[in-house]
């Protein structure tokens, strides 16, 4: 894969980014997301390459634009799967909250899992933790493991967890370990790229949230050296269904960083509001600021780019 199309890719995000900034606190999830999908959908075709959709805003008959299947990109150049989500954290921009991003991981073809749109356990840590943790121990022997090898007390590791009620045990436990615990909202992406920050002040997503958000949060894990695991929670029979459909055999498995996102892989990512990792947008009287990632698996070079965009040089945002 063409190392610049990391940069090609970046003013993807970036626009979509701009887009749904624009609805920030307007409490309307639709709009905002909304914005993020046509601005993402229009640059992508800027792109030279031959992309399939394979993580996107849903089945074709849910989503008119970006739904998985569908081709994008200038239809040249080398074959690309795309795993995306516009507004990940729609709530968190309709409320003018931290943490929404725009995100896209790109693999060569059959690199991605096409992960069916239900929940997946998660755990995530960053480089110190890598191959120490194991999502099938419970949350108190991981802890103690990445303790270990941080050099530090599990008292002095912060997991970061979806504020939601299927995580009550989850935090009874880890509160019980000694562990302090930050609750989001939203966006277990962004929660995950935390991980692997040493300024973070977090240490470790645990709990469960969507499939799609796994597959995306693992390859920016390949490219930043840290450790994912999930294991599907389908919620319905039909939800196994459709995982068998999509061609997971096994639907208690362990999918590790690879299975989930394998070969050479590129993330990038603009922040939609302010966040613990990226800067969300600013408008000026003259345009707007971003402040994006770009990351490669190959290189794991981790670039974060701040650019300026010039409104009276490029459509009005
Ligand atoms: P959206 O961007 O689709 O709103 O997803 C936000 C999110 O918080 C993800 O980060 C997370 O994986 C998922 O929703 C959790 O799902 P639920 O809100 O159903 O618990």
């Amino acid at each position: 894969m063409n190392r610049n199309l990391a940069l090609e890719f970046v003013r993807v995000t970036e626009m979509a980014a701009i887009a749904s900034a624009r609805t920030m606190g307007r409490g309307d999830e639709k709009v905002a997301d909304q914005a993020a999908v046509d601005a993402m959908r229009k640059m992508l075709d800027s792109v030279e390459c031959n992309a399939t959709v394979v993580i996107g805003e849903g089945e074709r008959d849910e989503a008119p634009m970006l739904y998985i299947g569908e081709k994008v990109g200038s239809g040249a150049g080398p074959e690309l799967e795309i795993a995306l989500d516009p507004l990940e954290g729609t709530t968190v921009c309709a409320r003018g909250q931290e943490n929404s991003i725009s995100v896209m991981a790109i693999a060569e073809k059959g690199g991605l899992l096409h992960a069916p749109d239900t929940y997946m356990q998660k755990i995530a840590v960053g480089p110190e933790g890598k191959g120490v943790i194991d999502i099938k121990e419970s949350a108190l022997e991981n802890l103690k493991r990445l303790a270990e090898v941080k050099k530090c007390r599990v008292q002095d590791l912060t997991a970061i967890i979806l504020d939601r009620p299927r995580h009550v045990e989850l935090i009874e436990e880890v509160r019980a370990a000694g562990a302090r615990i930050q609750l989001i909202g939203d966006g277990d992406v962004a929660a995950a790229l935390a991980c692997c920050d040493a300024n973070s002040g977090v240490d470790i997503l645990m709990g469960i949230g969507g499939a799609p958000e796994g597959v995306i949060a693992a390859a920016a894990m390949r490219c930043m050296g840290g450790d994912f695991q999930g294991i599907l929670k389908p919620r319905s029979n039909e939800e196994i269904e459709r995982a068998r459909k999509m061609g997971v055999e096994d639907i208690n498995r362990v999918f590790h960083m690879e299975d989930l996102a394998k070969g050479n892989v590129l993330f990038c990512a603009t922040g939609v509001t302010d966040g613990t990792f990226l800067r969300g947008v600013k408008f000026k009287s003259w345009g707007a600021i971003t402040h994006s990632m770009v990351m490669r698996s190959q290189s794991g070079t981790i670039r974060r780019i701040e650019a300026e965009h010039h409104f009276d040089k490029k459509p009005r945002y």
